[in-house]
């Protein structure tokens, strides 16, 4: 929590006052037991009690494609559920953080759809005991529904243009990758175009990736170059991309059965190929 922590008052230091700050942190059990750590909730009251940050809503990502786990507790004993669901704090410098809910609008549901089509068999306006006022406007086409907090998007990707370059040059994709549509959800509701993501434990950068795809700037850190390096496939376009695939063929042709570029030409190939990427050496 403390490493965690170190991080939030630079954070708070280069982000600007309109702008907010996602944390996605997995849920996780204490060691050796079935009982849950509880790190990610005081990572949150932390940052808020000592670092000033205020929680400007919660978000649960749900990704119903994940496997059972821990297989212990789940699989074995089968004493606790899948666990399913990431806590994602979006917190903020300011109470009114650059946000716009309509950028992010979802499909409305078959009922809604039916409502708008025959709004006058379907409901009278009224206030409701909720408060809420249904008046006519409800039945309004908005171009979709608000989103809830809990998103669900499934982590599945297997055929992306990273994935398939990875595999070509013979090394795992990074094992703890986002499914676009994660980002994609937070960008698309919390800046605009030629505003700037910050990803600072960018992995396979997919952050980045959907930045760049949405006209946003970006600037991502990561630790372990290896990963930074294998990142630039993400931006790699089709020609580039036929490169790496030739390249690879030749070398199969040769007899090799799996690939294995050492880091630092993977590095200087990819810098070659993609101009514009850089890989900063501080
Ligand atoms: C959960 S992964 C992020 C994966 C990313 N969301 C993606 O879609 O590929 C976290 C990453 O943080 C990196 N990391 C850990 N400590 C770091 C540090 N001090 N500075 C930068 N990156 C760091 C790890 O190497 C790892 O790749």
């Amino acid at each position: 929590m403390d490493w965690l922590l170190s991080f939030a008052a630079e954070i708070k230091r280069v982000l600007k006052s309109t702008g907010s700050f996602v944390l996605d942190l997995g849920g996780a059990y204490r060691r050796g037991r079935p009982v849950r750590s509880l790190y990610n909730y005081r990572v949150l009251i932390r940052m808020c009690d000592e670092f000033g940050w205020n929680l400007a809503e919660e978000f649960f990502w749900f990704n119903p494609s994940k496997l059972p786990s821990p297989i212990e507790w789940v699989n074995k004993r089968k004493i606790r559920a899948k666990d399913a669901v990431n806590t994602v704090w979006w917190l903020s410098k300011t109470d009114f953080p650059k946000a716009d809910i309509t950028k992010v609008l979802v499909p409305y549901s078959e009922r809604m759809k039916l409502l708008l089509q025959n709004s006058d068999k379907y409901y009278s306006p009224k206030k409701r005991p909720s408060g809420h006022d249904i008046s006519s406007r409800f039945a309004e086409d908005k171009g979709g529904a608000i989103p809830p907090n809990l998103l669900q998007i499934p982590n599945t990707e297997s055929n992306s243009q990273y994935l398939r370059c990875c595999q070509m040059v013979g090394i795992a994709g990074h094992p703890a990758r986002f499914p676009e549509k994660l980002p994609e959800f937070f960008i698309c509701f919390l800046t605009d175009v030629g505003d700037t993501v910050l990803d600072i434990f960018a992995g396979s950068n997919t952050t980045g990736a959907v930045a760049e795809a949405l006209g946003r700037r970006w600037i991502a850190f990561e630790i372990d170059q290896f990963y930074l390096a294998a990142s630039a496939f993400r931006f790699l376009n089709e020609a580039q991309e036929d490169i790496v695939k030739s390249l690879y063929s030749k070398l199969i042709a040769k007899g090799a059965r799996k690939i294995t570029v050492p880091q630092h030409i993977m590095q200087q190939y990819l810098l070659e190929q993609t101009s514009e990427y850089r890989i900063s050496q501080e």
